[in-house]
């Protein structure tokens, strides 16, 4: 597998970092993604430690900033000829902050957590292309459960960067509806990519055990909720092997567009009415999700955003070739 090459944002702890070992165990070469370059060596060498594969590398990336994200991506394009598996693993979750703003001026959670992928996604396109076999992996979270109420939209008022526009501050909210649109984004771009050949889907991540790192992320109140959660959840390699199947197994190679349980099934579309068994189970996703003018509002809502690095880069082609609708 040492022609293979797989990118994992956010490698330094956790199901990135774990997904990391289970990749350079398998020989791929790994490429950690990772904001922390202090936190990222210290991963690094317990991965190729433990490993025992020297083609295993750090590199910077702070997924909230659109330059850096650049960077990264002009920065791997010098070292690398190909991309066959892209790996949207980090995520921003910071319980107790205030409203923040990320270095383009986009709330931070929407910033990190979908605007952020879908840049580094549009930007390495062109590297996916040259694999034989190119696969891109979101992850998502069940948090998105909350939208089995049919009440329950996007607030696409709280993307502004506008500290004024009288949003009610909520992490909790913030990070639900990230994770919500990044599984509608996911869904869109695997239609976008299709014809490029590049596969796109998504796991939905139900409780993976968290580090102390992550624990210290909670509110005093919340962090005993998520150390009691914390028991009760698989270690973080379950779903580092989970991540490794999706995107390196025959049985996932053709499939596209698809939103995946902890048991590896395709979870299928809600009902309008959802009962308890679909809210509690993981069967189905809520039908907003599958809502193809919000689905193309977030994609039209991340290229607009995005635009000045999509444009400074070589794939200024993508830009003619999607037609970039008004997003109000
Ligand atoms: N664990 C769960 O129960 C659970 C449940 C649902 C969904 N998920 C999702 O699963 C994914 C992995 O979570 P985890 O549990 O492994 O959490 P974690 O251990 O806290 O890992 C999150 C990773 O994302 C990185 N990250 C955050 N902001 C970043 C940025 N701006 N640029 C680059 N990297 C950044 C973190 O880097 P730093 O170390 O520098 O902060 C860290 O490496 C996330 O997308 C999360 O939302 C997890």
């Amino acid at each position: 597998m040492k022609n293979k090459i797989v990118i994992i944002t956010g490698a330094n702890s956790g199901i990135g970092k774990a997904a990391a070992q289970i990749f350079a165990y398998a020989g791929y070469t790994v490429v950690m993604a990772c904001r922390n370059l202090e936190k990222g060596e210290k991963a690094l060498q317990e991965i190729v430690a433990a490993s025992n594969n020297k083609a295993v590398h750090l590199m910077q990336v702070d997924m909230s900033s659109f330059a850096s994200i650049s960077q990264f991506c002009i920065a791997y394009k010098e070292r690398f000829d190909k991309l066959d598996i892209l790996i949207n693993n980090a995520g921003y979750f910071n319980h107790g902050e205030g409203r923040r703003l990320s270095p383009d001026g986009i709330e931070i959670t929407f910033a990190t957590n979908v605007v952020g992928p879908f840049l580094l996604t549009e930007l390495l396109k062109n590297e996916l292309k040259k694999s034989d076999d190119p696969r891109v992996l979101n992850a998502s979270s069940n948090i998105i459960k909350h939208f089995f109420s049919p009440k329950k939209k996007l607030d696409f008022d709280n993307v502004s960067g506008d500290p004024d526009a009288g949003y009610k501050h909520s992490v909790y909210a913030n990070y639900r509806d990230s994770k919500m649109a990044f599984l509608m984004l996911s869904f869109k771009m695997a239609e976008e990519y299709k014809e490029l050949g590049i596969t796109v889907n998504s796991l939905q991540i139900n409780g993976a055990r968290m580090s102390n790192e992550t624990l210290q992320k909670f509110a005093p109140r919340w962090r005993v909720i998520a150390i009691i959660q914390n028991l009760f959840f698989p270690p973080a390699e379950f779903m580092g092997n989970n991540y490794f199947e999706l995107c390196t197994s025959d049985d996932f190679a053709k499939k596209t567009g698809k939103q995946f349980n902890h048991k590896l099934k395709s979870m299928k579309k809600g009902p309008e009415n959802p009962n308890p068994t679909h809210i509690w189970g993981s069967q189905v996703y809520p039908v907003y999700a599958a809502n193809k003018p919000v689905q193309d509002r977030i994609w039209n809502l991340c290229f607009d955003l995005t635009k000045n690095h999509l444009k400074s880069d070589t794939y200024s082609e993508n830009l003619q070739s999607h037609k970039l609708v008004a997003c109000a």
